[in-house]
């Protein structure tokens, strides 16, 4: 048996047992997945006191940082990202991968946006932007326009990430920058959390958009929404959220959830 949890605060509304049970009924796999409430000021002493007899935890809002700071070895993923979303200890050792921008990265790919060549733009300048960045990047879009309502700072994060944007026309924009038409443009701000739509120059439009937040209900944000009004193809985040979740599942348990053969339907209606 796996021994398995997302720990969060709040953890109530997480999908991710639910995700986790469906990848280890389709593999023939015994998973316990649970979800840990961790006081806003005991991630460690919770994180360590699981991780001494199971296979390993997601990490949600708000310890992602804090787990990058507390572990021994970080795959290259986490090391660019500044943030964990996956523990596992291995001979007392304490390692942390982040699955949350390659599990973007297969999800633009499954809902049929291509990044290479493309002109595209990032929003947000936070954790979830800046997890993204580096599988973005390594795509080569031929443009990567990072707009944030703090504007200084998406120039900060477009200063860090400049040495692996060969290939890439990697700047920060003012949301005055954003005239005409773009290929694709990926929402990483929490804008959605608060229904509102985003304030985008009158002369912009995307042909496809996704929002890296998701909506159980309909499958619509704020965000996804507003960009179909302008004509674009969108998408919210569920699907990056199942291929984080399987790339967690596979360093866990070794084995690769077949996410064409699952159907996920059941994550959508209210429950
Ligand atoms: P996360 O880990 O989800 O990225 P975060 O690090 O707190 O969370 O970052 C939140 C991001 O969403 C920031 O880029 C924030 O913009 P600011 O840097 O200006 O604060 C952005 N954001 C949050 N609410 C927003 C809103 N209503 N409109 C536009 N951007 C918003």
């Amino acid at each position: 048996m796996f021994q398995l949890a997302v720990i969060g605060n709040p953890i109530e509304h997480s999908l991710s047992p639910q995700i986790h049970a469906r990848f280890a009924e389709s593999l023939g796999l015994c998973v316990n997945y649970q979800k840990l409430l961790a006081p806003l000021d005991q991630f460690e002493s919770t994180a360590r006191q699981f991780l001494a007899s199971a296979q390993g935890a997601n990490v949600t809002v708000p310890f992602k940082q804090q787990a990058f700071d507390l572990c021994d070895q970080l795959t290259p993923e986490a090391k660019l990202a500044g943030a964990v979303n996956t523990l596992w200890q291995q001979n007392d050792l304490l390692f942390g991968d982040n699955t949350d921008g390659k599990g973007l990265i297969k999800a633009l790919d499954q809902a049929g946006f291509s990044l290479r060549g493309k002109k595209v733009v990032l929003i947000g300048a936070g954790g979830a932007a800046r997890g993204a960045l580096g599988p973005l990047l390594a795509e080569a879009p031929s443009e990567l326009c990072l707009v944030n309502r703090t504007q200084s700072k998406a120039k900060a994060l477009s200063d860090d990430f400049a040495e692996f944007s060969e290939g890439t026309r990697l700047h920060a924009c003012s949301i005055t920058d954003l005239s005409g038409e773009f290929d694709l443009v990926i929402n990483a701000s929490s804008s959605s959390l608060s229904g509102a739509p985003l304030e985008l120059p009158a002369n912009f439009s995307a042909k496809q958009a996704m929002d890296m937040m998701y909506s159980k209900a309909s499958g619509e944000t704020a965000f996804t929404r507003q960009m179909q009004a302008l004509g674009a193809q969108t998408s919210d985040g569920l699907l990056m959220l199942i291929n984080q979740a399987a790339l967690s599942f596979e360093r866990w348990c070794g084995k690769a959830p077949k996410l064409d053969q699952i159907d996920f339907s059941f994550l959508r209606g209210d429950h």
